[in-house]
């Protein structure tokens, strides 16, 4: 039998974060419901952030409460600070994701304090949760302010979340310009130290290596990515950040490698059509198309 890759949705909320336009709360929760249909187990559904800095995500509570939940999948939202985890458990996420990263510049630019303050930030959030809580490191190999980032960083922040409590540790290429040989050094290090059943991926797909990237992964036993439904995604905070890897792309690319994710095509690619056509983007790729371009 094909051994399991799971993956994690999560265009609802990187790649609409991400969109010039703010997509409706209804067209929101339609993209969600699609997804919920098509063997998907986990997506990440929304956002509990400062609203003045990610408007696209202002009505995560209204997204939450508006999805038709299908049991045996797991609705994730993202929360920076112990205001998003009340706000998110209010709304039902069954999952929080807390972010920090391995790069001071990019800290930050995206939640406005050093690395440092950010874990003191979520310990708190740790301690009062209710739900497994995940954890993304940003900028693993690459930060767009400071250029390469050192593997021993991840490293130790990866440590730090997961001594923390933090039940996976999402490892993610903010801007998608790692490499295969760049990641592989950040994985010789981590899953000498953490399992890799505990890690996850999330590649951007800027340098068009991300399925390459998820390939040299799965050489580390890393069995958890994180991709967009039709390629969305970006990060208001990271200049040149691009589109997550398709969902459709990485579930064709673990096929071919022999593993199955549960997902079936066909509904997959009507949530695409979906995504593409509330973003007006091209399939493609190209963004900020007219939808009839
Ligand atoms: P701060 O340090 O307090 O400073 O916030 P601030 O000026 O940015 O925000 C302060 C205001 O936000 C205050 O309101 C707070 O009440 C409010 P004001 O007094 O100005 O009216 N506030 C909140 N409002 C709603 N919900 C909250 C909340 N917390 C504070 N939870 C903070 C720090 C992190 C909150 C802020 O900087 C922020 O929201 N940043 C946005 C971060 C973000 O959403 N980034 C994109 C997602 S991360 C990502 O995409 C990377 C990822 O995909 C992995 C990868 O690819 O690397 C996950
Ligand atoms: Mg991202």
């Amino acid at each position: 039998m094909a051994e399991h890759v799971t993956i994690v949705e999560v265009g609802p909320r990187d790649g609409l974060q991400a969109e010039p336009a703010i997509v409706a709360t209804a067209d929101k929760i339609a993209l969600v419901d699609l997804l919920s249909a098509t063997g998907l187990t986990r997506i990440e559904a929304a956002s509990f952030v400062n609203p003045a800095r990610v408007p696209q995500m202002a009505d995560g509570a209204a997204v939450m409460a508006g999805i038709a939940r299908r049991p045996g999948i797991r609705y994730a939202a993202l929360a920076p600070n112990l205001r998003g985890l009340e706000a998110a458990e209010a709304a039902g996420a069954d999952e929080i994701a807390i972010f920090a990263s391995a790069s001071e510049s990019f800290s930050r630019a995206n939640i406005n304090c050093s690395v440092a303050e950010s874990l003191a930030r979520f310990a708190p959030v740790l301690a009062a949760a209710r739900r497994p809580v995940r954890a993304y490191v940003s900028c693993i190999t690459d930060c767009p302010f400071e250029g390469r980032v050192a593997p021993g960083a991840v490293l130790a922040l990866a440590r730090r979340l997961h001594e923390m409590g933090c039940h996976e540790i999402c490892l993610a290429d903010t801007i998608g310009r790692a490499e295969p040989a760049t990641l592989a050094q950040v994985l010789d290090l981590v899953t000498a130290e953490l399992p890799p059943a505990r890690l996850a991926g999330h590649f951007h797909d800027t340098g068009g290596r991300a399925l390459d990237n998820i390939s040299t992964a799965l050489g580390y036993g890393l069995r958890i990515f994180d991709s967009a439904v039709g390629g969305l995604g970006g990060c208001p905070f990271a200049p040149g950040a691009s589109g997550n890897v398709a969902t459709g792309a990485v579930v064709a690319h673990l096929a071919a490698l022999g593993f199955e994710t549960g997902i079936a095509e066909a509904p997959l690619a009507r949530a695409a059509e979906l995504a593409l056509r509330l973003t007006g983007r091209r399939p493609d790729g190209a963004a900020n198309q007219s939808p009839d371009a």
